[in-house]
């Protein structure tokens, strides 16, 4: 089993990914306490694809968190650099455009997209500042990013709660459910390393994007940044 350490090597992440791919959903549902489905509805919401649009759903994994821009009518692209998650997303979901890539080398030229998405991935690319460059270069302008990421709480005494669920219970809850617990630990981790709501949205602007804004969900424990292209 591979457990990526925190520089976040490529292959490393990629090989970790790969080997969740299975059962990666099920581990979300549970380790998330079903918030994950109030998540993906608020980022359905804030990227609010239309029928016609193309969309890319970046890091996408199996492609669940493609579904709602596909159901809404938007020509969706899921991309991700693991083959076993794109594997696993090809079996369930054929008809969908898998496209192999890089977050920080797209295979896509300037300008394709009217929106582009990322659902708990960015936090797992090396270079951060790279990803949300290439993520403005490939949106047409005019064009919105929408960025669901674990985030920190704003609430101390919440805070403090959720910090020791995502060190001391998530572990062994995914002991149980998963069959790569160290991907956990890792998870935690890597949460706890990520910059705060203000500093997500600096980098944002440092990448070109404008108008950044943020709302947060489950008191801060997600965060969904958004931007337009000009
Ligand atoms: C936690 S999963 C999220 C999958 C999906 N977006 C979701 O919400 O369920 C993170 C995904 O990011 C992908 N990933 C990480 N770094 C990447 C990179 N540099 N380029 C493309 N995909 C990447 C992983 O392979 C993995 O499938």
């Amino acid at each position: 089993m591979t457990r990526a350490s925190l520089d976040k090597q490529p292959h490393e992440v990629a090989a970790m990914f790969d080997d969740v791919a299975a059962k990666y959903d099920l581990t979300n549902d549970v380790l998330s306490l079903g918030q994950a489905r109030l998540w993906r509805k608020a980022v359905a919401q804030a990227v609010d694809a239309r029928p016609g649009e193309r969309v890319l759903d970046l890091a996408a994994g199996t492609a669940t968190s493609s579904m709602p821009f596909a159901a809404a009518g938007a020509y969706t692209v899921p991309c991700d650099f693991s083959q076993g998650m794109l594997r696993e997303g090809k079996q369930r979901h054929p008809w969908m455009p898998f496209t192999a890539g890089d977050a920080t080398k797209l295979p896509f030229k300037d300008g394709s997209f009217d929106a582009v998405t990322i659902s708990f991935g960015l936090r797992n690319v090396q270079d951060t500042d790279a990803a949300l460059r290439e993520m403005r270069r490939v949106t047409a302008p005019g064009g919105r990013v929408v960025i669901c990421e674990f985030s920190h709480p704003t609430w101390g005494p919440f805070r403090t709660v959720y910090e020791e669920y995502l060190m001391r219970a998530l572990p062994p809850v995914a002991r149980a459910v998963s069959s790569s617990p160290d991907a956990y630990v890792y998870l935690a981790e890597s949460i706890q390393t990520w910059p705060d709501q203000p500093a997500l949205a600096a980098r944002l602007q440092q990448a070109g994007w404008a108008k950044v804004a943020w709302r947060n969900l489950t008191g801060g424990i997600v965060a969904l940044h958004r931007g337009v292209r000009e």
